[in-house]
């Protein structure tokens, strides 16, 4: 095994150590909160979890996701955005998210779908140098899904994972699931001027200082770590897709303190 993969599971068993033992702090205390997964789970996504999945939710509901919609989360990681979603699609509504780590489909199937049945979770088998080391390679994945069938898709922190061919890809099949007037809502690291005249004053990873353009990288050597891509070529990408409109709102990460959100949000119609 290469000394780069030992140090990643070096670093991934630190953080499973970590969170179990404030897993075990907060069940001595009567604090763990039953609706979450337990911290040592929590593969996807830093800072606080209900918080964040909240401010997706809202986000998706602010840039027009309805109560009654097909649903499509791509890259749904352990249920971040899923559990406030459960609160929020009615009987009509059905969601459909897909993962390459199997524990997290497998707690979401555990803990959501029993409770809530039009909420299906989906196991891929896609490789990623952060998340899965088998699999297949994500720029040729055909999602497992029909053309037209959902009304809505995101994907949050996942073109954050991507590199160019497997964004060209995953904005493709995005497109060719989605039914004509369809949104999609999805989150990047956009490199415009504004961001590559921050990057130098950005704390680590955020100044990705691998530059391989159109991409920016925080780590060449595991480029699914976090990946800034050039705002002119992901347009291209878009339009390439198969998508009519988009629009772009733009988020903190680049100092911009007037974001949306974190990472930049794009909106993209069929
Ligand atoms: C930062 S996490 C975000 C998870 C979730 N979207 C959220 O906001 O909580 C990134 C997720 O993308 C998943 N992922 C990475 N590459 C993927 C791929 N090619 N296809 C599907 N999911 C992928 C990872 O397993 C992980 O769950």
């Amino acid at each position: 095994m290469g000394t780069k993969r030992l140090r990643r599971r070096a670093r991934h068993l630190l953080e499973w150590i970590a969170a179990a033992r404030a897993d075990l702090g907060l069940w001595l205390t009567g604090n763990a909160d039953p609706e979450l997964p337990p911290r040592r789970l929590r593969f996807a996504g830093a800072g606080d979890f209900r918080a964040v999945g909240d401010e997706l939710k809202e986000l998706l509901v602010r840039f027009g996701l309805k109560p009654g919609g097909r649903v499509l989360d791509i890259g749904s990681g352990i249920g971040r955005v899923a559990i406030p979603l459960t609160r929020y699609l009615d009987a009509d509504g059905t969601y459909d998210g897909f993962d390459i780590v199997r524990r997290g489909v497998v707690w979401c199937r555990r803990h959501l779908t029993r409770r809530h049945p039009n909420f299906r979770f989906h196991h891929v088998n896609v490789r990623s140098s952060e998340y899965r080391e088998r699999g297949v390679s994500a720029s040729g994945f055909r999602f497992p899904f029909d053309d037209a069938s959902f009304d809505y898709a995101f994907a949050t922190s996942l073109f954050t994972h991507l590199v160019l061919a497997e964004t060209r890809q995953y904005l493709r099949e995005s497109a060719r699931v989605l039914a004509p007037g369809g949104c999609l809502l999805a989150t990047f690291f956009l490199l415009d001027d504004h961001a590559r005249e921050a990057l130098p004053r950005l704390s680590p990873p955020f100044h990705f200082p691998v530059d391989q353009p159109p991409l920016r990288l925080a780590d060449a050597a595991n480029p699914a770590v976090g990946v800034a891509i050039d705002e002119a070529v992901l347009i291209d990408l878009i339009r390439e897709a198969g998508f009519a409109s988009y629009e772009i709102h733009h988020g903190k990460w680049s100092d911009r303190p007037d974001g949306v959100t974190f990472q930049d949000l794009v909106l993209c119609w069929r």
